[in-house]
């Protein structure tokens, strides 16, 4: 961040960011620290705020080769007119200008600046002399400004800068591709007030739902019961019971080229609801449970099926079971993990996967949900390309 009155906006960069899985570490100039405090940046990152080069403290911590070698991406926003000039002649006298001399990883700037100082030939010199040797230009925007002209020079909303940092991961692998996918447990009622559910959070499908997206693909989310937002950049359908979820996904698997059954959707439900709250009387009671329809078998029964991704949640002999349930369910792929373990499976941010189809396996190990997602949608790419080119 430089100096400039959208440096508040950058709070609401920090944060999107991360809700899309992102580690972000923030450096400030002198003058982004008179707009707003380091400590506010502490906060939202939960990491050091760096300020200064030379600060025998921070460059013993990660220094500016550190951090010019740590990031994957450098969003510099906003960017003021004086520091788009210094980075346009090389200049390092600040942390912020001697890390982007020393990266070499995509830089993009967010120019933000009265729009007569954003028209004067050296800004626009300076700006198109920096787009030429690849730093990625984003905006400005239109509008009221700060000061009260109205024109070019309006910081980018958070919005349109995340999406742009998220553009810069596209990996293509997916392009063109519809994706769907399904996320979450399921809850089957049993009276109006109680249910059977899972332990399922939905945190895996939603992170190859993410991925899917950053590939390329069109994609839609039919997601169970969960407590997550939607990622950005696609189509999501709420539903609660397996019966909801099959029709959802059913109704919705023609135009898909690939279907991720990540749900755990209940395999028995009960054979009837009840009207009323059930009574505590007896001291046992039986629940009379009739199986759901396998959404996944079913869809990869289908004439025309997508290709099908499968996941199988095991307690025991993972492989064994695994392997069975690609076999039985005709799938192309399945994505094996334990669950009821301490680390992994269900509601964890981490977890491993092995990772089985008709001619080979790979082992996935444990990591962030939103990495193994990027790794197995990686894997369910090429097995695509390879089955749609034989
Ligand atoms: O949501 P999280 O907290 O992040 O946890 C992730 C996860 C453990 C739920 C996920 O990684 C996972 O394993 N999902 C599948 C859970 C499951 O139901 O597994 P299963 O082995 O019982 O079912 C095998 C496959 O059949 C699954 O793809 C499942 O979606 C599908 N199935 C099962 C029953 C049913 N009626 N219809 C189905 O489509």
């Amino acid at each position: 961040m430089t100096g400039g009155v959208a440096a508040y906006k950058a709070a609401e960069i920090l944060r999107q960011c991360q809700k899309l899985g992102a580690e972000v570490r923030v450096v400030m100039t002198p003058a982004a620290t008179e707009f707003i405090t380091p400590l506010t940046f502490q906060a939202l990152s939960g990491a050091p705020v760096h300020t200064q080069l030379l600060d025998a403290e921070q460059e013993s911590g990660m220094g500016h080769i550190s951090l010019a070698r740590w990031a994957d991406v450098i969003l510099v926003a906003p960017a003021s007119a004086d520091f788009i000039a210094r980075l346009a002649t090389g200049m390092a006298n600040d942390l912020l200008s001697t890390l982007l001399l020393a990266s070499e990883k995509t830089v993009m700037l967010a120019p933000a600046m009265n729009r007569a100082m954003y028209d004067d030939p050296n800004t626009q010199q300076n700006l198109n002399k920096l787009n030429g040797q690849g730093v990625i230009i984003l905006g400005p925007g239109e509008g009221v400004q700060a000061c009260g002209d109205i024109g070019l020079g309006r910081m980018l909303e958070p919005e349109s800068l995340v999406a742009s940092v998220v553009e810069h991961f596209n990996t293509g692998e997916l392009a063109g591709l519809r994706v769907l996918l399904n996320a979450g447990p399921t809850r089957e009622a049993i009276d109006p007030v109680r249910y059977i559910s899972n332990h399922s959070s939905g945190k895996m499908g939603f992170a190859l739902a993410q991925a899917c997206v950053d590939a390329g693909a069109q994609v839609t989310l039919v997601a169970g019961p969960v407590l997550l937002d939607t990622p950005m950049g696609l189509e999501r359908v709420d539903v609660i019971s397996a019966s909801e979820m099959a029709d959802a996904v059913l109704s919705r698997s023609e135009p898909a080229d690939i279907f991720i059954a990540a749900a755990a959707v209940a395999d028995y439900t009960p054979a009837e609801i009840i009207d009323n709250k059930i009574k505590k009387k007896s001291a046992q009671m039986q629940l009379n449970l009739v199986k759901t329809i396998d959404v996944v078998a079913t869809v990869a029964a289908l004439p025309d099926a997508p290709f099908c991704v499968g996941f199988a949640a095991e307690t025991d002999d993972l492989e064994a079971y695994a392997k069975g349930k690609l076999v039985n369910k005709s799938l192309d792929m399945i994505a094996a993990n334990w669950v009821g373990r301490e680390q992994g499976g269900f509601n964890s941010d981490e977890n491993a996967l092995s990772v089985y189809w008709n001619s080979g396996e790979q082992q996935l190990p444990s990591m962030p949900k939103l990495a193994l997602a990027q790794q197995l949608v990686a894997l369910i790419a090429k097995r695509y390309h390879e089955k749609n080119t034989d």
